[in-house]
């Protein structure tokens, strides 16, 4: 299956595969009709640029320019693994992959499947997460395969469950200060004593990423985020039936369906977007979501996925 994907992914056709965060969309940075089919698939906003995945360092300096001491250090720690730096781009990286910008975010996938692919295909690999623009990240092979059911022969290759289960933390590296774009796993206080001060502009900005727009993420049926204090309340006058992300210790009475979430925040992260779907397929006509009360590490992340899918 890997040679397959990396005949397929050279001859310029999409592939989906696993990564450590989310399942990706994955066809080669420097293939423009390649590149443009992965839009069109999606249904993603042209000007929205994609993440160009890389083997290692070395693949890396071939798609930027810049990647410097500060860009070194952080890949030596953090790669492979969920984060995704934006440097001045390379002629290697199309300019259609990036919404025309002159930057690309760059990131080493920590997941076997889409590192054997990347030595393979010995090039770099854009993708964004394969799901209809605008719709709920996946998770599994399965999900991939509920986007696309209208798409033949597209090769879904399955890592299992993603271990990590929301998006990388996109930095850029291309500013005078360093500005978390997206927050994920990769936090303020991992990149801090590493390069410094990094910006964390307020989460909702409009402008912080060009792909961070408020409504993102989103099941398709009506979901909010609920204070824990306030979902008893909620629930009373909630005339519709609503599936509700909850803690093992909220009540949920009937009709409504509980969705019951770990109180951890990695097991957390590997569980919400599954559950997302599952609400979303539930039946239900809501969605709730009870915002954690933590708020630190990747709580941080999950505050804003949470946020985004209830915009
Ligand atoms: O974990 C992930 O990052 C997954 C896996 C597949 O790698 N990919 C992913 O891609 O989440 P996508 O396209 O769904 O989200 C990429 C985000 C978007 O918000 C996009 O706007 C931002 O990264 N981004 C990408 N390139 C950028 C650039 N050159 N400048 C600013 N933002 C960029
Ligand atoms: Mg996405």
């Amino acid at each position: 299956m890997i040679a397959e994907a990396a005949r397929r992914l050279k001859s310029g056709l999409c592939v989906a595969m696993p990564t450590e965060t989310v399942y990706g969309l994955f066809c080669d940075s420097s293939n423009e009709s390649a590149l443009a089919a992965v839009y069109a698939l999606k249904g993603r906003p042209p000007s929205n640029p994609l993440i160009a995945h890389v083997l290692d360092i070395a693949m890396a300096k071939r798609t930027t320019f810049g990647f410097d001491a500060r860009a070194e250090k952080l890949a030596a720690k953090y790669w492979p693994g969920p984060l995704a730096i934006v440097l001045p781009r390379r002629p290697e990286i199309a300019a259609v992959g990036v919404g025309g910008r002159g930057t690309v975010a760059v990131r080493a996938p920590a997941h076997p499947v889409a590192l054997a692919v990347l030595e393979r295909v010995g090039s770099a690999l854009s993708a964004p997460s394969a799901n209809r623009s605008g719709h709920i990240s996946p998770t599994t092979p399965q999900h991939v395969a509920d986007e696309f059911r209208n798409i033949e022969d597209l090769l879904i290759l399955d890592g299992g469950a993603c271990n990590f289960g929301i998006e990388s933390t996109v930095l850029d590296l291309s500013r005078a200060r360093p500005m978390v774009l997206r927050p994920g796993a990769i936090g303020e206080s991992d990149l801090t004593p590493i390069i410094g001060a990094v910006s964390m502009p307020h989460l909702t900005k409009q402008d912080a990423s060009p792909g961070t727009m408020a409504k993102h993420y989103a099941p398709s049926v009506p979901c909010e985020s609920v204070k824990p204090n306030a979902l008893v309340q909620r629930l009373f006058n909630q005339t519709v039936r609503t599936a509700v992300l909850a803690f093992s210790s909220d009540e949920v009475p009937a009709p409504h369906i509980k969705m019951e979430m770990p109180r951890d925040a990695h097991a957390y992260a590997q569980r919400f977007y599954a559950a997302l779907r599952e609400a979303e397929q539930s039946g239900a006509s809501a969605v709730f979501i009870v915002a954690p009360e933590e708020r630190d590490g990747l709580w941080v992340a999950l505050h804003d996925r949470i946020r985004r899918a209830g915009a």
